[in-house]
């Protein structure tokens, strides 16, 4: 069977098709992952569009703008202080510590994530882009700094900097740019893959959709891990559908076992 071709498979023919994604690998790959939402979602946290999702509790136009931030800043850190309890809660999953053995493997491995839980770099990772900033990084709306700090729950909100001035969650709203080192490394990544892995993510959010038009361009291998179909399947050399803590573990494995041989 030509597994080039875009492929969704169920559970139980996931073993040839990981096997023939694994022969793909070479030591000198430049490895590019992608993540989103999805790839934390068993650990606990809601992912945004999904049923239970943030953006079913909460409009984004309400609580997750640069407008927002300054007009209605209780609003935003509400909403945003109930996240960071529920990443508190959680931790990384089985995924998370699979991606990161990947670095022990191969001298190029990057993981670009729209997450902001902090789990691939708690599961071990090393090599981590943050698209959308980090949700236990507050940052002065005034003095333009940020710094760590993972109180929770955060005892009154907004909380205020030593200056005076509101301070905001350090993660990118709707309609603001991305840091501009973090995107440009991305872009270059991304260019310059020779395998990226699309992983939980609804392939909706722009520029991080776009980073695997750029890997295509350079010829990469294309890898989806998703438990549903999304835009970007059709697009995919290898579409598996299945839950990324399930599925990554054995792929890793599988990949692992192929180097030590
Ligand atoms: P979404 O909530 O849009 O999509 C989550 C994706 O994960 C969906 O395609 C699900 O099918 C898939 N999924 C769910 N559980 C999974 C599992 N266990 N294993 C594998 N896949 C699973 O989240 P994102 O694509 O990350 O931006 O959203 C992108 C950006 O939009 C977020 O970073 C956030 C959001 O609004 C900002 O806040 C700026």
């Amino acid at each position: 069977m030509d597994w080039r071709l875009s492929t969704l498979i169920m559970t139980k023919d996931l073993e040839p098709l990981l096997d023939s994604i694994a022969e793909q690998f070479k030591l000198d790959r430049r490895i590019v992952i992608l993540t989103g939402a999805g790839m934390s979602e068993e650990g606990g946290i809601p992912t945004f569009r999904g049923k239970g999702g943030l953006w079913e509790k909460y409009d984004p136009e309400v609580v997750a703008t640069a407008e927002a931030i300054i007009s209605r800043p209780k609003q935003v850190w509400e909403m945003h202080d109930e996240l960071r309890q529920i990443i508190a809660k959680c931790k990384p999953n089985p995924g998370h510590v699979a991606l990161a053995t990947l670095e022990n493997v191969f001298k190029h491995v990057i993981i670009i994530t729209q997450n902001v839980d902090n789990f691939h770099q708690d599961a071990g990772s090393i090599n981590v882009l943050e698209l959308h900033g980090n949700a236990w990084r507050v940052s002065c709306t005034q003095e333009h700094r940020s710094w760590e700090d993972r109180t929770v729950p955060i005892t009154e909100l907004p909380p205020i900097c030593s200056c005076g001035s509101i301070l905001r969650p350090d993660v990118v709203f709707f309609g603001e740019p991305l840091d501009e080192h973090v995107l440009s490394s991305a872009f270059t990544e991304a260019s310059t893959a020779n395998i990226m892995f699309v992983i939980g993510t609804s392939y909706v959010v722009y520029p991080a959709a776009y980073l695997p038009t750029l890997a295509k361009n350079n010829g990469a291998l294309l890898i989806e891990i998703n438990i549903e179909p999304t835009l970007f399947s059709e697009f995919a050399d290898f579409s598996i559908m299945g839950k990324a803590g399930e599925v990554l573990p054995s792929l890793m494995k599988k990949i692992q076992t192929k180097f030590e041989k």
